[in-house]
């Protein structure tokens, strides 16, 4: 590649990141591609939604909060960040133990696919957009999220592997949800991502040692764009309340579930990544619910009961459910099939217990804003 050309880092659109992503995506291989395009529960996804509905938002009761926060998105202090520097410490990818290095390319390729996914849905929505205060919040956070999946990229590079950015965009399958559920989802999805990133840098900014891949290095900037997309989704809720009221506080409990169960199974399944980083994954795991829901208590009048004596033995239940699926479906037939159906209506019970746990009720805060705090 020409020195001088231009990185995915200092791009200031989606459209501008990807094209450079796509100029490098000469040997993308197709087997992240592929595992990119799985559509499982469990793996992340692509959204589209009604994007007249979102465009008609009205941010005018939150306007002073708005501007704020949209001014330090224009001012872009992340620009040029994600990107290798002399910090980046050359990895040999042979010689990781192998169980280590399947399990880390594994939770590579779903961050990328899931920072790519928001990219996606954000352009989309700029791109459909007439409402200007709408239009330029997605334009920035497109191009945080092409910039954070041209990063993950640029890693997995290094291994001999890349996902395909334009190829997925054109034939990974979309599900469509109502924006209000996607407001639930992709607020949550950024606040989890936020403190997520940023309990692993602080747990590795304690224990170097357990710093086995510089991209940790770079958790705490990232993060903190996490952070202000969580913001803005907060925003537009707040100025519009009916979201997070009478029914709806029933889909916020549904959601916040589905969040936090999906991770707990999806890091289980990650047991020697989270052994290299020195990180047991059910603390890990309540250690973020609880950042997570501090944080969502700027907005949603519930949080779940995550100190619950019948919490992690049902998310337990239903991750045992979850390994028999995945194994009854590897063995197939007709028997794998009965046992496939027998292990999804175990997760469908187990989801459905977890549910049932009484919420906590929360007072929200007249104005919405926070700082990342952690
Ligand atoms: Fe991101
Ligand atoms: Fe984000």
């Amino acid at each position: 590649m020409n020195m001088h050309a231009k990185h995915s880092a200092d791009a200031e659109t989606a459209e501008e990141g990807l094209a450079i992503q796509a100029a490098q995506a000469v040997h993308d291989s197709e087997s992240a591609t592929e595992v990119a395009m799985q559509n499982t529960l469990l793996t992340p996804r692509f959204y589209t939604t009604d994007f007249d509905e979102m465009d008609a938002l009205n941010v005018d009761p939150v306007r002073a909060d708005w501007d704020a926060l949209l001014d330090q998105m224009r001012a872009d202090p992340n620009r040029g960040h994600f990107k290798k520097t002399e910090d980046w410490e050359q990895i040999d990818w042979d010689g990781m133990e192998p169980g280590l290095r399947a399990e880390f390319i594994d939770f590579l390729i779903s961050s990328c696919t899931a920072e790519f996914s928001g990219c996606v849905l954000y352009k989309e929505m700029k791109r459909r957009g007439t409402n200007p205060d709408i239009c330029e919040l997605f334009k920035f956070m497109s191009r945080d999220e092409a910039r954070h999946a041209g990063f993950i990229n640029d890693a997995l590079r290094e291994a001999g592997i890349s996902v395909n950015l334009g190829f997925l965009t054109k034939a990974k399958k979309y599900t469509y949800f109502k924006p209000k559920f996607i407001y639930y989802a992709t607020y949550l999805s950024e606040k989890i991502g936020y403190a997520r990133y940023i309990t692993i840098f602080r747990h590795l900014e304690a224990h170097p040692e357990y710093r086995f891949h510089p991209i940790f290095k770079w958790f705490r900037e990232w993060c903190n764009d996490e952070f202000s997309h969580g913001e803005a989704f907060a925003l537009l809720m707040k100025a519009n309340p009916h979201l997070t009221r009478g029914r709806n506080v029933f889909w916020i409990k549904f959601f916040l579930t589905a969040v936090y169960s999906t991770m707990w199974v999806r890091d289980h399944q990650r047991p020697a990544f989270h052994a290299a980083l020195g990180v047991d994954p059910a603390w890990y795991g309540q250690e973020v619910f609880a950042k997570t829901s501090e944080i969502s208590r700027q907005i949603f009048p519930i949080t779940l009961d995550i100190d619950h004596p019948k919490w992690q033995p049902r998310l337990e239940a239903m991750r045992r459910a979850n390994v028999d699926l995945d194994a009854a479906r590897k063995a197939g037939g007709i028997t794998g099939r009965l046992r496939a159906v027998w292990a999804a209506a175990r997760a469908g019970r187990a989801f459905v217990a977890l549910l049932t746990i009484p919420a906590l009720r929360n007072e929200v805060p007249a104005s919405v804003r926070l700082e990342p705090a952690y």
